[in-house]
């Protein structure tokens, strides 16, 4: 089985294109690996607990639980929005959520992992944690990145991470631990040697009581993380038992990528979650995989609601309709670099690529099989250097592609899709099928040509489906064949057999206006 899981957004407002690169970067994946064939678990949901959750329920002046409620509306609406294909929905509050994350704190209580001590310090408000001389910047001052700080003495419970950092660090270098990219390695191992201090798990009830109470010590409720983390194996089953209606925990765990953003892979991903796991008993081949990806900014700038460069992926997609939002988001990042959202561009790829490329090439296949065979590909005895650069041209895409989204390389793969219908574009443009049609002696390599080209069609709508899912169905309605339920490894050339009848074109990529 092949576990995936997104990181679980905050619904403190609305969310955002980084909110949908991340869905939509998982889903591409998830597809693709059903499309090998594999077993699949997606799962992705909502951060619904914390102080940030109460910081702005008190600016709205709205009680806690009903803005969660109001915003993952937004949230759940936004995987409608963008066809995502996820199995499993995580909202923290949820009761079956509580009691796995009661049941981890009892048990880590009994294995002495807890203890409760006073601790005097800084604290971000923004960031809902204690600051130590570390974070203090040249001038001995707390970087803007934590907002406010303020003095507090405290009594709360920590976890003895620091007895599993030697540990973490082995496993680690020994890539126990997978993680991509394998830069992000270093970045880890950096901020371990820094590792002195336990995690604080808890906050005072009196203080925050939006969160899970401590079954052992109820005055305390549970750290926003600690709670969060642990999503991904409550909703996976764990500690379920057998009544549950969640999943067989067996069977998903370990995930294969836990899909995260570069800000919270240290230390919550890489550093808190191991030694979590580690402290519960999980074993060295029991750790996920971290798959970091960079941020999308804009003009350069962090995105914020403040600056006014917002970009909201639900109105987004209203403009542009779902495929196309998902075809940039896959096509114009590297995986784990960031890159510059530009709404131009969102529209001059899909013209480009889509439009233009595929969706003229998909017209004029349809077009001319109906016009010059009464929309049958027949039998025909011809071959030629041409129709062979096809194929071959369909081969290597076939090897390109597989190898470029198992290095997890969505835009390479996308990439070759572009190379080889530009191939068969030109082809086409060579073999002037028009012309051949006027010429009956020359009737079998018009066949010839118009399977190539119908053919051509029928593999890419396969190959684009785990990104533009909606468009390759369209696809396949119009060439009159289902590919739905096709494998990769099946995916040899030859999918329509002569007799095929081919249906009606209607434009699948219908030209985008510029955005205002
Ligand atoms: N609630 C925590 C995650 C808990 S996971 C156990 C959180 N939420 S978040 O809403 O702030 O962010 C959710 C995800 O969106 C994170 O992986 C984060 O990196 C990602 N992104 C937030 N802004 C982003 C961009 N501008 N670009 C790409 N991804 C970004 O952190």
């Amino acid at each position: 089985m092949v576990y995936l899981t997104t990181a679980i957004d905050y619904p403190n407002g609305s969310p955002h294109i980084g909110h949908a690169y991340e869905k939509v970067l998982t889903d591409v994946l998830a597809r693709y690996h059903r499309l090998k064939g594999d077993e699949v678990y997606f799962l992705t949901g909502v951060d619904q607990h914390g102080q940030k959750m109460v910081q702005t329920a008190e600016k709205e002046g709205v009680n806690v639980a009903t803005l969660a409620k109001k915003n993952t509306k937004k949230f759940i609406k936004l995987l409608d929005t963008l066809d995502i294909s996820n199995d499993g929905w995580v909202e923290t509050t949820d009761e079956r959520h509580k009691a796995c994350v009661a049941k981890i704190l009892n048990d880590l209580h009994e294995k002495g992992q807890l203890y409760k001590k006073s601790y005097q310090g800084f604290y971000s408000v923004r960031q809902e944690q204690f600051l130590t001389d570390k974070e203090r910047d040249a001038e001995g001052n707390f970087g803007e990145e934590w907002g406010e700080v303020v003095e507090l003495e405290e009594e709360n419970w920590y976890f003895k991470l620091t007895e599993h950092v030697e540990w973490l660090k082995g496993a680690i270098e020994a890539g126990t631990i997978p993680i991509f990219p394998e830069f992000r390695k270093s970045e880890v191992l950096n901020a371990l040697k820094g590792a002195e201090n336990d995690l604080c798990i808890s906050r005072p009830k009196e203080r925050l009581a939006w969160g899970i109470p401590l079954p052992f010590d109820p005055e305390f409720v549970t750290y926003v993380w600690f709670d969060a983390l642990i999503n991904y194996i409550s909703f996976a089953g764990y500690l379920a038992g057998d009544d549950s209606d969640l999943p067989d925990f067996s069977k998903l765990w370990p995930a294969k990528w836990h899909v995260i953003g570069k800000d919270i892979m240290v230390p919550a991903h890489a550093v808190y979650w191991p030694c979590m796991l580690h402290a519960m008993g999980f074993t060295d081949e029991q750790m996920p995989g971290l798959l970091v990806h960079g941020w999308w900014n804009v003009r350069g700038e962090k995105m914020s609601k403040s600056t006014g460069n917002f970009i909201d992926p639900n109105e987004l997609c209203d403009k542009l309709g779902s495929d196309a939002v998902r075809y940039y988001l896959a096509r114009d990042i590297v995986t784990g670099k960031d890159s510059d959202f530009d709404p131009t561009r969102v529209v001059l790829l899909f013209n480009t690529e889509l439009a233009n490329g595929l969706g003229n090439l998909l017209n004029r296949s349809l077009n001319m099989t109906k016009g010059s065979l009464g929309s049958v590909l027949c039998e025909f005895a011809y071959d030629d250097e041409d129709c062979q650069k096809v194929r071959d041209s369909h081969a290597n895409l076939l090897v390109t592609y597989r190898n470029k989204m198992d290095a997890l390389d969505p835009r390479g793969a996308l990439e070759a899709v572009v190379s080889f219908v530009t191939d068969v574009n030109a082809f086409t443009d060579r073999t002037e099928p028009w012309q051949l049609k006027k010429d009956e002696t020359k009737r079998d390599q018009l066949a010839a040509v118009l399977y190539h080209l119908c053919e051509s069609c029928a593999q890419v709508s396969v190959l684009l489906s785990p990104f533009v899912p909606e468009a390759s169905a369209k696809m396949q309605t119009q060439l009159k064949a289902d590919l739905s339920g096709l494998k990769l490894n099946d995916l040899s050339w030859g999918l329509l057999k002569p007799g095929h009848e081919t249906g009606k074109n209607k434009p699948v990529f219908p030209r985008l206006e510029p955005l205002d």
